[in-house]
């Protein structure tokens, strides 16, 4: 069988456990989230070790908002602290922050913490770093459409494409989602057609670098077929591509 030999150029994580975490140690539930960004910190340094280009963690789902208020209220702030805290050192270590999501709900501090980190990154290129906060799949998709529309445009895969919060980005190769769930929750719905998908038990604050490295390693067995056969796939490795059918 042939595989892919080239690590991930995108790994997406669905962050998920964090509650689990803490109550598991009879914390309150934000003291898991505290420590679920101690495990992000690790992880992007981690990511940047093992060259990848783009690390997009999903830390704030459309649907979190029904949580409990003051869990809610918590993980906003948690946000703009570590955001004022974090940016220098994602600054030394070649990091670019690209908030994605809904900016229209979000506070002040928050707004403006995201806006000033993405602006002081801005000419950073190591590793591009999508933290996608009060995002959703499906709220993309209806942004993306509205703006298309709203130009006038055809109805193409490659004008949504471009009209979505990750636009700057290819799409992910690796989805990480850790917490033992088996779902998506909404979370890049359009690009992960082809994403390889990776489910793993530990909660995230326990998602360490071998955890990482297990992820990288089951994904480099897979074989990404993209809709081809596997015949195909090796005879493509010599020779040029045949053009896609219309
Ligand atoms: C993921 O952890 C972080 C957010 C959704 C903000 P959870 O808070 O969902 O943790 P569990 O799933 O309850 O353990
Ligand atoms: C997904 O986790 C959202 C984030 C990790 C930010 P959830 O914990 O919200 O997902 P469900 O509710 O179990 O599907
Ligand atoms: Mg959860």
């Amino acid at each position: 069988m042939s595989v892919s030999q080239e690590g991930p150029n995108h790994i997406a994580i669905v962050m998920d456990g964090n509650g689990r975490w803490a109550s598991k140690r009879l914390l309150p539930r934000l003291a898991g989230h505290r420590q679920g960004l101690e495990s992000l910190r690790r992880c992007i340094a981690a990511c940047i070790e093992r060259q990848v280009k783009v690390l997009t963690v999903f830390a704030f789902s459309s649907e979190n908002w029904k949580r409990p208020a003051d869990e809610v209220l918590g993980l906003m702030d948690l946000l703009a602290n570590a955001l004022a805290k974090e940016v220098p050192q994602l600054l030394k270590d070649g990091v670019r922050l690209y908030f994605v999501g809904d900016r229209q709900g979000l506070s002040k501090k928050v707004s403006d913490g995201l806006a000033q980190g993405e602006a002081a990154t801005a000419h950073n290129s190591r590793l591009v770093l999508n933290v996608c906060f009060n995002y959703g799949g499906r709220w993309d998709m209806v942004q993306a459409a509205g703006k298309v529309a709203a130009f006038g445009k055809p109805i193409t895969e490659q004008a949504i494409t471009d009209a979505l919060a990750l636009a700057h980005v290819s799409d992910p190769d690796l989805f990480i989602r850790t917490g033992g769930e088996m779902r998506l929750s909404n979370f890049l719905l359009w690009q992960a057609a082809y994403s390889e998908l990776y489910f793993s038990k530990k909660l995230w604050p326990d998602f360490d670098e071998s955890a990482l490295d297990q992820a990288i390693a089951a994904f480099l067995s897979r074989e990404r077929r993209f809709g081809m056969t596997s015949a195909q796939l090796s005879e493509s490795e010599d020779r040029p591509k045949l053009p896609r059918p219309k």
